[in-house]
């Protein structure tokens, strides 16, 4: 597990647990992919140059290289390789063509920061490869880096550019990760969607020509996430080849995925070229954001797990209270009609059901009593919170609850104290009218002003109060970007220095107020990304609460990231929630992930209050651990079937938590559930009912009754004796 140099065959081998990479210098000059794939004891082939007509070669090389022919590791733009490139920089001769040629490397145990971005923290097995490239004709240096996380096999890749050159050059796309295969017999695994319906599953196969996903919208959005797989066609989740990548950022982004004429499929992924360009004076640098892979030859699910130990060991903030706490947010249950002696009934409810939390969600601040006023105006509202934030989060204390509250830093009403102080913090384009959405605009977070006046302000209401728990919501996206305080050769700048600002409020945050944790939210699960994940806990997985949709949204979300991220609440947007088999319904989806409440439960019967109260308990003491930080396991697929039912279990599996899940109502029949990893070699006794099971029985499978109804679901939890 490491990284080594063959000098004789100017060789580099990334090797991780179970799989190597390899890339070779060829004619001292191109690095060229080897191979990606499965560890093993024999050695890589070497490069061999595959030859067509139509292709461009230099004289010294001649077919021997052709550009648009290699696995390569890196392209630049005009280049002689006509597939998709990832570099293109605009130089003062006005063309914007890259050649890069090697320079040397530099190995290295742990990795290097990247300024101001979100990226992998490095463990005692980190190592780096550093490969230093050239483009003779305008000196611009690209360090290509390759850090590899060997325990979860993953490699991450990204690119630091230094303008060397005597002039200006502007970079007009960077992309952070290319990796050629050689064939293209795979599925292409992306998720899709919109507000309220995000992370939809999507598999089709390649075709030839490009089939990318991206994002425009200065978020990574809603519409497409930017994690994807390329999988084998035909195999079922436990078999085949199936290598998923994601990226460590939270705007906008490019996946490209071209097969060729070869049948190679070409994948890079990096920074949305759209409404993007970087301009570099002579000395300065840029840094790409961070995007990584992992290859699994044991199919779908072992490529999740990759990701999912790398995203706890890698990305997730430290958690800052020893159980996840349990939260009863106000939104669903009381929207802006929020004040003390709401919150005091909130808090009293909270407690006598075991709850640890309550979340004051929006409408707490400025003029804010409905959606068109107040953003920006970071300071309570003393018409609802007369004697101020301090006495009130006592109150609610005093009733042994932790506190969390709502903000939005990025947006502002223009019906508000701050826009009407200063509407030149707004992404604006010059001479345009502003655009709205929710009736906000968008703050212009790469201006240091606004970042000082955000830090001034939350500094002021929140420090002292005793928070717990910032839900930090972003709720539109951005058009219209273009910054004032930009030159108009930097307005290109503005998306990217965007995303600089909010990473650094979120680091401010982190560190001002480092008891407290934070929830991302963005109109639910907008910005469900590696980069947010670097700062906050837990990301609210959709404004969408109906649990038959969160069924399919908590399986696809569950693809690329853990169940730890994934922010799942018992709700009741439809009001049914007083009978028994709608409350265990909602409870038995909500158990995806950490589980919350979000309806009037002070209003609620007392049997719903017990009810609750013993799931609360049932959740910290038999799941928790399990859902958190265990292994989890696809059974079926809900959208290649009427049920959902997958196992969280630890890694010795001596606890299995199996979930079932059925969507549609359907006539009476009985479904087997496999649980095809439990212990052959062991006995298992089902928790809740005292019946054993030996391992072997549990891999064949326990039964279920399917049932008439749109409302059927089954925990069970396997310990072994
Ligand atoms: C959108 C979020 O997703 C909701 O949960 C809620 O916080 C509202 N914003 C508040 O405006």
């Amino acid at each position: 597990m490491s990284i080594r140099f063959d000098s004789e065959r100017n060789i580099f081998m990334l090797e991780t647990q179970k799989t190597r990479y390899a890339i070779q210098i060829v004619f001292d000059k191109f690095p060229v992919n080897l191979y990606y794939g499965p560890k093993t004891d024999e050695p890589v082939a070497e490069y061999d140059p595959s030859v067509y007509s139509f292709s461009p070669y230099y004289a010294d090389t001649r077919l021997n290289y052709c550009p648009d022919l290699v696995r390569a590791e890196y392209v630049g733009f005009d280049s002689g390789d006509f597939r998709t490139s990832s570099l293109k920089v605009r130089n003062a001769n006005g063309d914007s063509m890259v050649v890069l040629h090697y320079k040397g490397y530099r190995i290295f145990d742990g990795r290097e920061e990247i300024p101001g971005l979100p990226y992998a923290d490095a463990d005692e097995d980190t190592q780096t490869l550093e490969l230093q490239m050239l483009d003779p004709v305008t000196n611009l240096e690209v360090m290509m880096y390759y850090t590899i996380f060997p325990k979860e096999d993953v490699i991450s890749r990204y690119v630091k550019l230094t303008n060397n050159s005597t002039s200006k050059l502007v970079i007009e796309k960077c992309m952070s990760l290319l990796h050629d295969f050689t064939s293209h017999n795979y599925d292409m695994i992306s998720l899709y969607g919109q507000h309220a319906m995000e992370r939809k599953y999507q598999r089709v196969p390649l075709h030839y020509g490009q089939q990318n996903v991206f994002s425009r919208r200065g978020a990574s959005s809603h519409h497409y996430n930017p994690f994807i797989a390329l999988c084998e066609q035909g195999k079922g989740p436990d078999e085949g080849i199936a290598v998923g990548f994601n990226f460590v950022y939270s705007g906008n982004f490019l996946d490209e995925v071209e097969v060729d004429q070869q049948g190679y499929t070409r994948v890079q992924i990096g920074l949305g070229q759209d409404n993007f360009s970087y301009l570099l004076d002579k000395g300065e640098s840029f840094t790409s954001p961070e995007a990584v892979m992992t290859y699994s030859y044991e199919g779908i699910s072992q490529m999740s797990r990759n990701f999912h130990a790398f995203t706890r060991n890698h990305i997730l903030p430290e958690e800052v209270f020893e159980t996840r706490p349990v939260v009863l947010n106000t939104w669903e249950a009381c929207y802006f009609n929020i004040n003390e002696d709401v919150l005091e009934k909130f808090a009293e409810s909270a407690a006598a059901s075991g709850i640890d939390m309550v979340v004051m969600d929006d409408g707490w601040f400025g003029e804010r009593n409905n959606d068109t006023a107040g953003l920006g105006d970071w300071y309570e509202n003393r018409n609802k919170f007369k004697n101020g934030l301090t006495p009130f989060v006592k109150r609610m204390k005093s009733h042994g609850i932790k506190f969390g509250i709502w903000i939005e830093p990025e947006m502002v009403n223009p019906n508000s104290e701050l826009f009407r102080a200063h509407p030149e913090w707004c992404l604006q384009c010059k001479g345009r009218e502003l655009m709205q959405s929710r009736s906000q605009l968008v703050l212009d977070m790469g201006n240091p002003k606004v970042i000082q006046y955000l830090k001034d302000v939350f500094d002021m209401t929140f420090s002292g109060v005793g928070i717990d728990y910032f839900k930090w919501d972003m709720n539109r996206h951005l058009c219209h970007v273009g910054s004032p305080i930009l030159p108009p050769e930097r307005q290109g700048e503005a998306g990217f220095r965007y995303m600089l600002g909010v990473y650094e409020l979120f680091r401010w945050f982190k560190k001002k107020f480092p008891k407290a944790m934070i929830e991302n939210c963005s109109g639910g699960g907008g910005r469900y990304d590696l980069g947010m994940m670097k700062y906050s806990t837990m990301i609210w997985t959709s404004d969408n609460t109906d649990p038959h949709d969160r069924i399919k949204i908590q399986y696809s979300s569950m693809l690329g990231y853990p169940a730890a991220t994934m922010s799942c609440h018992v709700a009741n947007h439809d009001n049914i929630i007083e009978t028994p088999q709608a409350l265990k319904y909602r409870y038995d989806v909500a158990l995806g992930g950490p589980v919350g409440y979000e309806f009037h439960l002070p209003n609620a019967s007392d049997k719903v209050k017990e009810t609750v109260k013993k799931q609360v308990a049932d959740y910290h003491e038999k799941y928790e651990d399990l859902i958190l930080r265990g292994d989890y396991y696809t059974v079926f697929n809900p959208y290649e079937c009427n049920y959902s039912a997958h196992y969280y279990a630890n890694g010795d599996m001596s606890r299995i938590m199996l979930t079932f899940l059925q969507d549609n109502p359907e006539e009476p029949a009985i479904v087997t559930v496999p649980v095809a990893r439990a212990d052959v070699d062991a006995v298992y006794v089902d928790v809740e009912t005292g019946v054993k099971y030996t391992g072997a029985q549990l891999r064949e499978g326990v039964k279920v009754l399917t049932e008439n109804t749109d409302m059927n679901s089954k925990i069970w939890l396997f310990e072994k004796v």
